[in-house]
């Protein structure tokens, strides 16, 4: 008889429910893991709330990309990797007892590092730090202090950068003094903001700047703040529609822009190696970030991002 699992379904927008599903089995290649819990990742609300080209109930599991647990099977062929081993995994349907992955996206985790480890979305922090290329003694802004932001941020002053944070809650900013940033600027006027930013840099801007929300407006203020010859690090996901930019003063400035977004599978596994060793040697701690809801509370984790309530920055939910 098949084993059996529990999965959240996404049957509908801001509709969960809980099934009884059949545990996948690994094939040739694949690697089966048994989870302890998963990330809630921002992108994960646009098929929370409904969009027009969503399609329901998505499958089981889906849209968790945020993995960590213990092998529990090996399929054919894979070496590297034991049963009971602890790891990160890049899957999609991690909202689960239990989710699959082909070998060479199950990272292995350094014994050291004991406590929930969302991976996936960690990686992508180091690899947008890495994009920006942030140096030591550089200035750096960073607009928004939600995760992402506040995991980049981290990085840059562990690399020695001057780092400004910006970002539109107090308690957002407040985690950003905590974990680094030399300055805190509220965003709620952008012109003042600028303002700031132009004092506290003598005029000239700065080198780096990471934009961390993905919004229009997000993207208006950070290109605003980066010095001649700077860079401009685009981390946010810009995914309702076209952006406008002001191409003339860009090209002015001879602003650098990259957009600090992964798609090489090799990079993105690198990236959450990387992340599970800074994690496992204390030098970056997100366990204060992290609010975990039980499975059957998923829906709760959606509101709470949605929300946002003071203090909660990143959910995670364990089975
Ligand atoms: N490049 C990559 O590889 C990568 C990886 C993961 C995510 N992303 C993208 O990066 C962005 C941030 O992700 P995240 O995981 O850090 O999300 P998050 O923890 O939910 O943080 C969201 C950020 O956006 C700000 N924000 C939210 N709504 C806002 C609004 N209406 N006006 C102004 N600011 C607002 C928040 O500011 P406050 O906290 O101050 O309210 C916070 O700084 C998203 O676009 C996400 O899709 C990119």
């Amino acid at each position: 008889m098949a084993a059996h699992m529990r999965a959240a379904v996404l049957a509908g927008p801001r509709r969960i429910e809980l099934a009884e599903v059949e545990r996948p089995r690994p094939g040739p290649g694949e690697v089966l893991v048994r989870l302890h819990g998963c990330g809630v990742c921002g992108s994960n609300l646009a098929p929370w709330q409904g969009r027009a080209w969503f399609t329901y109930p998505f499958a089981p599991g889906v849209p968790g990309h945020e993995g960590w647990g213990v092998v529990e099977r090996l399929g054919a062929g894979v070496d590297g990797l034991v049963e009971g081993q602890r790891v990160a995994l890049l899957s999609g349907a991690a909202f689960a007892q239990y989710d699959l992955a082909a070998a060479d996206r199950v990272l292995p985790i350094p014994e050291a590092l004991t406590g929930p480890f969302p991976g996936e979305a960690l990686g992508c922090a180091v690899n947008v730090f890495r994009r920006a290329a942030i140096g030591q003694g550089d200035t750096v802004a960073v607009v928004g202090a939600g995760f992402l932001g506040l995991m980049v941020l981290r990085l840059a002053a562990l690399a020695g950068a001057r780092v400004l944070a910006l970002s539109r809650r107090e308690t957002s900013l407040a985690l950003a003094r905590r974990l680094g940033a030399d300055e805190a600027i509220p965003t709620g006027d952008p012109g003042a903001a600028e303002a700031r930013v132009r004092d506290l840099t003598g005029g000239r801007l700065c080198r780096v700047v990471v934009e961390a929300i993905g919004s229009q407006e997000a993207l208006d203020l950070a290109s605003r703040l980066v010095a001649e010859g700077g860079r401009l690090a685009i981390a946010g996901y810009h995914q309702d529609g076209p952006r406008t930019v002001d191409m003339q003063s860009w090209n002015w400035r001879g602003i650098d822009v990259v957009n600090a977004h992964e798609r090489d599978p090799a990079v993105q596994r690198e990236g959450v190696l990387a992340a599970a060793r800074l994690v496992a040697e204390g030098r970056l701690d997100p366990g204060p970030l992290y609010r975990s809801f039980p499975l059957d509370r998923l829906a709760d984790a959606f509101q709470a991002m949605e929300e946002r309530p003071d203090g909660f920055v990143k959910a995670l939910v364990t089975p």
